[in-house]
């Protein structure tokens, strides 16, 4: 809830400026739900929100200041939306009624006109549209745009990926022919139950996140640019929608609408109990619906009453309450996905909505946590969004629950870090996108022009699903990578100029020393320094595949434990290290000096202090860390009596000083260079 019409009718002080909000915010549901997107309003809050600002503008607001916004009485709110084929007549909208009272009105106008019947009929939630066919040929699809002129989605409904049940390309005659007809059919396209959870699923599998109920998954897929999942939807007519019912040709669009009845009209109470009795059967309810539509049963009926700008006279609509429920929330359960993002669902009291048990709500992501202060001991109200997918309304805490904090690391120790809208783990092993993250990242393979965007691409596309998939990109490939919407609605492709940069990157991590290769591997317990250990020891990725849990065991700084995981973590990656070894990745430790020459053969070497200014400037601590060990040294972290060697830079503080108790020997960076011959 807003907030925003409690204080309208209270005549809060700065009324004025609540008015104002309160259409603004009204304005914008109305647009996200005439362009199909997520509304920020539920459909509960967005009618209580037009009550609100109705009442304010009959009792509160001067005349001067009241809002020409057409959210009551221009067709699709006032909201304009895209779309240049005109409609041959408007698709209307429909008056609504709200209690018993309207509802006897409405029946009054009939009966006074001599109707005898009622068509009760379920209200389907789903993108209005009109098909045209010529010849027997679906020609044309428009969607219902303002009223008077939709946009053209043809090609979007007619593509490989898409079926919709009820919408044939071609017609046939009722005896079997093909139907020569020419006709236009307005109706419905939404998704059944079954259609929403088959392409839900195939969304999900394809690495998009799922859409949060089916009408968003209807406007979302009928009208993007490239799918690449397969879609099914649903066609359904009403009574009248056909131009030319007369033609015999024109099949079965007309059939029966599931779940309709017809009710004598001079019965109101027989009319109110069977919007009760489609009510409570409506959440197993094969599609998607949110009221019911009453209309005049007899054509000269409907005639007499005509039709007004924006609606039909003989029809209106009633929408039910959502259905919810009470409950606590007893914990917020973290997830991490393909891409590395968390998610995160509420797992709480069982409890039944519409006809079934909930127990878990997805909660996106931590603002909207943090938004609803949903806490693990919150109550609870719970719904379901589109009748199917389980939703935290709002919530009541009092003092024994304390704000919900998100985690900030893994078990593993690797921070969980802030993108956009999303938290994002880093840690390799939880998924391929924090691995190519990682694998990209300066001290491993250090590939220039991998980042974030395009790592959560390649994840996203399929192109990439463990770490040798990342050394077959090619150039084609990768130039058309799509990486989000430009602001105009088109794909934003990564181009050809940067997919170049980054098969050269690519390229040139191959040739990386072994350590960073076996690092880029994120297997558990193996950093950077892990990453060197086992290319020191092993020497090649041969020696390491074919280690045992014992050879582990003599690795420098390996006990029981990381030895368990590192094994199992290379048997796991044995396929990975093979192609990676195919490929033509670094397999062995190169050594630039002659074997025994080492300078540093035997030595316990500290670096410490900056090299800032020194021949050792470009070398970041891994590097240097990696230079010690080519030349057969060992990198150590701290200075203790077994160190041989300490190089400090300038500002060396206490690892200096105690070097310099023990009597070890420090030279500066530049002269460690000389030593090295650098
Ligand atoms: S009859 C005036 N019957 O609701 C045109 N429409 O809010 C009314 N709708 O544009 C057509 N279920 O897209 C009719 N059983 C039903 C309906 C229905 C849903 C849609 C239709 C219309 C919109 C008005």
């Amino acid at each position: 809830m807003t907030g925003i019409e409690s204080r309208l009718t209270a005549g809060y002080p700065t009324l004025i400026e609540d008015y104002q909000e309160a259409v603004a915010t009204a304005q914008a549901a109305a647009a996200a739900y005439y362009t199909g997107s997520d509304s920020p309003l539920t459909d509960a809050e967005y009618d209580t929100l037009l009550d609100a600002i109705s009442s304010a503008e009959m009792a509160l607001i001067p005349p001067g200041d009241i809002i020409e916004h057409g959210l009551f009485d221009a067709v699709a709110a006032g909201v304009v939306v895209a779309g240049d084929v005109p409609h041959p007549t408007p698709m209307l909208s429909l008056e609504k009624v709200k209690t018993d009272e309207d509802i006897e009105k409405f029946l009054a106008r009939l009966v006074a006109e001599g109707e005898t019947e009622v068509l009760v009929q379920p209200k389907l939630d789903g993108l209005a549209l009109r098909a045209v066919y010529r010849d027997g040929k679906l020609v044309q699809v428009v969607t219902r745009g303002d009223g008077r002129a939709g946009e053209d989605i043809t090609d979007r409904i007619t593509r490989a990926q898409v079926t919709v049940a009820g919408l044939p390309e071609y017609v046939e005659s009722r005896y079997g022919v093909p139907s020569h007809s020419d006709f236009e059919v307005r109706g419905e396209l939404l998704m059944s139950t079954d259609d929403f959870l088959t392409t839900n699923a195939n969304r999900i599998a394809s690495g998009k996140p799922g859409f949060a109920n089916p009408r968003n998954a209807t406007a979302g897929s009928a009208r993007v640019e490239t799918l690449n999942y397969e879609v099914e939807m649903s066609f359904v007519t009403y009574d009248h929608t056909i131009t030319n019912p007369d033609d015999t040709d024109a099949f079965d669009f007309a059939d029966e609408l599931t779940g309709a009845a017809v009710v004598d009209a001079r019965d109101p109470a027989a009319v109110l109990a069977a919007i009760e009795a489609f009510g409570a059967m409506r959440a197993d309810y094969e599609f998607p619906t949110d009221g019911i539509v009453l209309k005049a049963a007899t054509a000269a009926v409907r005639d007499e009453l005509g039709t007004g700008s924006r609606a039909p006279k003989w029809a209106v609509a009633y929408k039910y309450e959502a259905q919810t429920g009470e409950t606590v929330i007893r914990n917020i359960v973290v997830e991490v996905g393909r891409t590395g993002n968390l998610s995160f669902t509420a797992v709480y009291d069982p409890v039944s909505v519409d006809g079934s048990v909930i127990s878990r709500a997805s909660l996106h992501n931590t603002s909207l946590i943090a938004e609803k202060d949903i806490r693990i001991g919150s109550k609870a109200v719970v719904y379901k969004a589109g009748d199917i997918i389980p939703q935290v309304l709002s919530v009541t805490n009092d003092e024994t629950t304390s704000p919900w904090v998100p985690p900030t690391e893994d078990a593993d120790g690797y921070p969980y870090v802030q993108r956009g809208k999303f938290l994002t783990s880093t840690n390799p092993a939880d998924s391929v996108g924090a691995l190519i993250r990682y694998a990209a990242s300066r001290d491993v393979l250090d590939i220039d022009g991998l980042g974030s965007e395009i790592a959560d691409a390649l994840v996203n596309e399929g192109l990439v699903g463990a770490l040798d998939d990342l050394f077959r990109l090619d150039a084609t490939t990768l130039t058309a990578l799509p990486l989000g919407e430009t602001s105009t609605g088109g794909i934003r492709r990564l181009g050809q100029k940067n997919a170049q940069k980054l098969v050269d990157g690519i390229e040139a991590a191959k040739r990386q020393p072994l350590n960073r290769i076996i690092t880029a591997l994120g297997i558990r317990l193996t950093g950077r320094t892990f990453g060197r250990r086992l290319a020191a020891h092993f020497g090649s990725f041969d020696a390491l595949l074919a280690a045992s849990r014992d050879d582990l065991l003599a690795v420098e700084g390996v006990g029981p434990e990381r030895a368990d995981v590192i094994h199992a973590g290379v048997q796991r990656n044995r396929d990975v290290i093979e192609s990676l070894i195919a490929l033509g990745v670094t397999s062995e430790v190169e050594r630039d000096e002659n074997a025994g020459a080492a300078v540093l053969a035997g030595m316990s070497v500290v670096v410490t202090g900056s090299t800032k200014g020194t021949k050792l400037e470009a070398y970041g601590r891994n590097e240097m860390n990696e230079l010690i060990e080519r030349h057969g040294g060992k990198a150590s972290g701290s200075v203790s009596k077994n160190t041989s060697l300490l190089v400090a830079g300038d500002g060396a503080g206490s690892k200096l000083a105690k070097a310099t108790d023990l009597g070890i020997e420090t030279i500066t960076p530049d002269e460690f260079a000389e030593r090295l011959g650098l």
